[in-house]
């Protein structure tokens, strides 16, 4: 996800310093070359040791120093950077950079970078509401500066409220959004993800395998490109990602209801959900005692939402996905045709590395004004990617 990217993290002196080290293992576990300078008083909290030994580079804590032979350090950092992150960001570190002041080797490498500047804020709750912080956050803001919001909690001080630091997860997806181009900004995107459970009784359901990995890896996806995304969701162990609004559902039926509900003023509804063609005639309300050697189940068909979707006149761009065993393209070829869809993309659940509860997916795309697109075997994330590539292209300009 950030591979070839070069990050400059600045770590400041705070308490939450030492979850600037969760954040340096985010980064590199997801493939950025990071290089840490730390303040002064950055040291009082944590050894450099730690982040070098974490990002495999020296860690940069003096100005005047020389990378290799002539490289300027501080130039030279801020050259490489694709992002700059500041965590945790003080008070005293965002009031010398909204005052221009460049007086050690991290606030001169930040006024000498043309790369985005990310700071993570942390601190005392009086000190985040001081009308002289607020001023310097709004006034780095209006220069293109970004910022992760603090939470509120329970302060290292001892107070309670505004002040603490993001939790690592969400400054990292914050950077990977920083480092995304933003061609889905101002779209709306609904995804179905996971299975639904059609109950049979308070204890039983007819499910399938599905894990919501390649409706997840989309909502992830569209949100880092920039879209505001709506991901309803059946049962999975799943987290929700990061920034998106999730509607959580159980059965095809409360699917429909909040994809109906959600779906006026979508650009693109993609539909990764696994969801049941039947559900039992009945729910019974107690459990069903055990009979005989054999019991029988009647079963009603379920409403096909993404048919109901592709018969309205008004409809948002339909994508849908194809789980098939055999016969995987003309299969998904009917599909698409039958429910008046604009892409369809089929994979092979009988392959072990594709379709349900793996984290990669093979996938054929294939379009309704003809063509075709054949993904080879690739994570799910990237084929999500490839997916949205195709919707952004398609979707009309306004
Ligand atoms: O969740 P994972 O473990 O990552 O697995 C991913 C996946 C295999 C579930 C996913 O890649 C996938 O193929 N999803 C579609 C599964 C499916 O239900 O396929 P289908 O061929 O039965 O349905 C075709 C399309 O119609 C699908 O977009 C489905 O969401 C939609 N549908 C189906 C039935 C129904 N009643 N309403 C629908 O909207």
């Amino acid at each position: 996800m950030l591979k070839n990217k070069t990050i400059i993290l600045g770590v400041c002196g705070g308490i939450a310093a030492y979850k600037a080290v969760e954040l340096l293992r985010l980064l590199t576990r997801g493939g950025a070359d990071v290089h840490v300078i730390m303040t002064r008083s950055a040291q009082e909290f944590i050894a450099p040791l730690t982040f070098q030994a974490l990002s495999n580079h020296p860690v940069h804590t003096e100005l005047f120093n020389l990378i290799g032979e002539d490289e300027i350090g501080h130039i030279s950092l801020a050259d490489r950077a694709d992002l700059f992150l500041i965590v945790p960001a003080t008070g005293n570190i965002i009031g010398k950079i909204a005052g221009g002041i460049a007086d050690d080797m991290l606030t001169t490498t930040v006024m000498a970078t043309t790369a985005p500047v990310l700071f993570a804020p942390a601190m005392n709750v009086n000190m985040y509401r001081n009308h002289l912080y607020q001023e310097n956050e709004e006034k780095l803001r209006r220069h293109g500066y970004h910022f992760v919001a603090p939470v509120s909690g329970r302060l290292a001080c001892g107070w309670e409220g505004e002040g603490k630091l993001a939790a690592p997860e969400a400054i990292f997806e914050a950077a990977v959004v920083a480092l995304t181009p933003q061609d889905l900004a101002g779209r709306v995107i609904l995804v179905t993800a996971g299975p639904t459970r059609e109950e049979l009784d308070p204890v039983r359901y007819i499910s399938n395998h599905s894990s919501g990995k390649m409706g997840y890896a989309l909502a992830r996806a569209a949100r880092h490109r920039g879209a505001r995304v709506i991901l309803v969701s059946g049962p999975t162990a799943l987290p929700y990602p990061e920034g998106v609004e999730a509607v959580p559902v159980v059965s095809a039926t409360d699917m429909l209801d909040a994809v109906m509900l959600h779906v006026d003023g979508c650009d693109a509804v993609i539909k990764a959900a696994a969801v049941a063609d039947y559900r039992p005639e009945m729910r019974n309300g107690t459990k069903i005692k055990k009979q005989g050697d054999t019991i029988s189940l009647e079963l009603v068909k379920n409403p096909d939402i993404l048919a109901l979707l592709g018969s309205r006149e008004r409809r948002p761009f339909l994508a849908g996905f194809a789980a098939e065993t055999d016969n995987v393209g003309g299969n998904a070829e009917k599909k698409l045709t039958a429910k008046n869809l604009d892409m369809i993309i089929a994979n092979d659940v009988s392959q072990e590395d594709a379709g349900f509860n793996v984290d990669t997916n093979r996938a054929l795309l294939l379009f309704k004004e003809g063509g075709s697109h054949e993904c080879e075997l690739m994570t799910k994330d990237q084929l999500a990617n490839v997916i949205l590539d195709v919707i952004s292209a398609r979707l009309p300009t306004r």
